[in-house]
């Protein structure tokens, strides 16, 4: 499998959020909407996907990792680390860390960031984000305590799903939008900028 160029491949975040800007409570999330759980499925499919130790942990075993998915945990413990590992995914200290694992896997060309919180906000202040995919769920989460990253102004909305301000109905679970937002400026100039 040929290795893909760190300057080539693109980066995403995929996350739902409440309508109040919330994506986790008591390191779940705050809601079940089986649209979004088919639309990360669809969207992340063969590509890797990193996420933080906390959101493995909200994953129920059965589903972890991620089928069909390189799975990449970031951790700074060794026993999460052995744990991981022992469970099929890979195990990575640091960001770039992850990302070289990510780059070395199947479908490297977009590399998806799923959270949560933390890894969100490293990702976007590294300036490493060039899409985002957000599903707007038609909650309000009033004791939410991990907030949905910021997407500064340098991003924007290119599609919304029904509408920017509309909902598909859900007959299950809370109505939903699909949005896109992607970065005007390409994230890889900012990472092939010299430092200062
Ligand atoms: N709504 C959504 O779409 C969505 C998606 C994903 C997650 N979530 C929610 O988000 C919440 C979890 O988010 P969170 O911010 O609390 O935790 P998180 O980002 O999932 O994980 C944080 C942990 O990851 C490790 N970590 C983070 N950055 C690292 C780095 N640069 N190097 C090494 N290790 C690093 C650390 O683990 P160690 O302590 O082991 O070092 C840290 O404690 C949950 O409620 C979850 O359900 C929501």
């Amino acid at each position: 499998m040929a290795r893909v160029d760190a300057a080539e491949r693109r980066i995403g975040i995929i996350y739902a959020s409440s309508r109040d800007g919330w994506i986790g409570i008591g390191g779940v999330m705050p809601w079940r909407s089986p649209e979004d759980m088919a639309y990360f499925k669809e969207r992340t499919w063969g590509h890797p996907v990193i996420i933080g130790q906390r959101t493995w942990e909200s994953i129920p075993e059965s589903f972890r990792p991620f089928r069909g998915r390189t799975t990449v945990v970031l951790s700074t413990s060794a026993e999460h680390a052995a744990q991981v590992e022992a469970a099929g995914a890979l195990a990575a200290t640091s960001l770039p860390r992850a990302l070289d694992l990510a780059d070395g896997a199947e479908g490297s060309e977009v590399v998806w960031v799923a959270g949560g919180g933390q890894v969100y906000r490293q990702a976007l202040e590294a300036g490493l984000v060039d899409v985002a995919l957000v599903t707007v769920l038609d909650v309000l989460v009033p004791d939410g305590d991990t907030a949905a990253p910021v997407l500064g102004p340098d991003f924007e909305l290119v599609s919304a799903s029904p509408t920017p301000a509309g909902f598909h109905t859900s007959p299950t679970g809370p109505d939903y939008r699909f949005e896109v937002w992607r970065r005007t400026a390409p994230a890889h100039l900012d990472r092939e900028a010299p430092a200062a």
